[in-house]
């Protein structure tokens, strides 16, 4: 897609559609501002007035254009109440108008969203041209490369009208939206993708791709480079798959001088059946996601390095699959964890914190991580607790905590903090080894994060449990069916936020 500024007056511009916004309860239809002509904006004001639902948030109507303007269709979105509009419904509706407007095969696109005096008090005029883009490429995702007819037509071109500002001022900022959008597209294609063709190994010749196309550092270590590190905790989980499990590890040094290293660590499991704490059919289902936090953490450090922001980020990936097999771990077993703490596996079902705390150590150990940041689709618990509009969070440093907190707030991806006290650790404490891999019944959440805080030590840590966030059930606004690539802009604002003069 194509996204251009333009001085043109919208009237003026050949195109397929002309995207117009409509906020309910007004009387005077802010069709001036937009810059609509007399005929044009009569008869949407006759149009309005009949029909006043289609000022109803997330609506849109299409119609045939027959007036002097030079375009074929008209999408009017229903932007809702003023009072309550925001830069992330905004985003919603521009991912909508694509997606219509992609549907409908109108493949250029002239948008007037930014114009609406409403829209430009939300932000600086950058920053709402950033949020259209990122919402246009978050529209034009599907996820079709298994059908065999079905191919949707891509959008050629976008265009803001009625720019004053040269487009080499803004330019920037829808480069930015660009590639927030598109990272985040990128983090659902991993995740949709079904186990059988997104391996371990296809996992890891993307993360060399994405590391060798924008200058990323990258080691991919092999089962016998983990066996050297004694990562016992990662080895059991992967012992009984066909597929050998690989370590991830990606550096991106964007600041010489600032000596923090920002490590995130994604939970890579590419298929969780539970091993031989075997999931019951109900649940086993989609479990190709629970590669997600991978997939995010991919995508946010291609993202930093792609804005070329000036800060240092590590990110490790323990990539995996957890199968039930003769050479499987079994509940009862017990191994050595590189950190040297033993644990006693007592449910299978539980390996995801069994890969991350091998992954934090070697992070710590082997990279001099200072800060940590892990991303996983971790426990059912969360999703129970917090259901699917909130990640959990959870931390052992409370100043680090409150920087995620901002920047998942800019980023628009809700999180909620829930407790890891020291209090419940003897719900993780085992008869026979120093630790067990499961917490029992309550405040499953809470137990599996305390489990990883052991091995983040004093090093300043955050916990993202992506359970519950991490998919949608239908198409809605920019969400698509299937993965959200939640956590990916999260990261991103995070470095941003982090950046240091160099
Ligand atoms: N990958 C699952 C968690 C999960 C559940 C993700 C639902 C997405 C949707 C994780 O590995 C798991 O199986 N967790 C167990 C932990 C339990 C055995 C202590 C769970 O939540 O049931
Ligand atoms: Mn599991
Ligand atoms: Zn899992």
């Amino acid at each position: 897609m194509i996204i251009e500024i333009k001085k043109n007056h919208l009237e003026s511009i050949a195109s397929d559609c002309l995207i117009i916004g409509i906020f309910e309860d007004t009387k005077n239809l802010d069709l001036k501002e937009i810059d609509i002509t007399d005929s044009l904006g009569t008869y949407l004001e006759d149009l309005i007035q009949a029909t006043p639902s289609c000022s109803k948030y997330k609506e849109v109507t299409v119609i045939h254009n027959h007036h002097n303007i030079k375009t074929k269709k008209i999408l009017l979105l229903g932007l809702g109440k003023k009072e309550t509009f925001t830069l992330d419904k905004l985003c919603h509706i521009s991912a909508i108008a694509i997606r219509k407007a992609q549907e409908l095969s109108l493949l250029t696109i002239v948008s007037t969203l930014h114009l609406n005096s409403k829209i430009k008090k939300l932000g600086s005029l950058n920053e709402i041209l950033k949020t259209i883009t990122e919402g246009a490429i978050l529209g034009s995702y599907n996820f079709s490369y298994y059908k065999s007819s079905e191919k949707t037509k891509e959008i050629k071109k976008l265009i803001f009208a009625n720019c004053n500002n040269t487009s080499k001022e803004l330019k920037p900022y829808i480069d930015e939206g660009i590639v927030i959008g598109e990272s985040v597209n990128f983090t659902k294609d991993l995740v949709n993708s079904p186990a059988n063709y997104l391996t371990i190994e296809k996992f890891a010749s993307y993360a060399k791709e994405i590391a060798d196309e924008n200058n990323i550092n990258i080691k991919i270590l092999d089962e016998n480079k983990i066996k050297k590190e004694n990562m016992n905790a990662f080895l059991a989980v992967g012992q009984g798959s066909a597929q050998k499990i690989k370590l991830i590890v990606l550096k991106y040094i964007g600041n010489l001088i600032d000596e923090d290293l920002i490590t995130f660590v994604g939970k890579g499991i590419m298929f969780d059946s539970g091993g031989l704490s075997l999931k019951g059919s109900a649940n086993i289902y989609n479990m190709h996601h629970d590669m997600a936090g991978a997939a995010t953490v991919l995508n946010a450090i291609a993202g930093i390095a792609k804005l070329k922001l000036k800060v240092n980020i590590l990110a490790v990936i323990p990539c995996a699959e957890n199968m039930p097999s003769g050479t499987a771990c079994r509940p009862g077993d017990i191994i050595r964890s590189m950190s040297g703490t033993t644990i006693e596996i007592v449910n299978t079902d539980a390996e995801g914190r069994l890969i991350l705390v091998d992954a934090i150590t070697y992070a710590q150990k082997k990279e001099g991580a200072t800060h940590l940041v892990d991303v996983a689709t971790l426990t059912g618990a969360c999703k129970v607790a917090l259901g699917t509009d909130y990640s959990g969070v959870f931390t052992n440093d409370n100043n680090w905590l409150k920087k995620v907190l901002k920047a998942s707030n800019k980023a628009n991806e809700k999180m909620w903090e829930l407790p890891c006290p020291d209090s419940y650790l003897d719900q993780i404490k085992s008869t026979f080894a120093d630790l067990k891999n499961t917490g029992g019944r309550f405040a499953g959440a809470s137990t599996a994060a305390l489990f990883i805080g052991q091995f983040a030590k004093d090093v300043p840590w955050v916990h993202i449990d992506i359970a519950g966030t991490s998919d949608v059930e239908k198409t809605d606004g920019y969400n698509y069916k299937g993965a959200t690539g939640v956590g990916t802009k999260t990261l991103i604002e995070l470095a941003k936020d982090l950046q240091k003069p160099c």
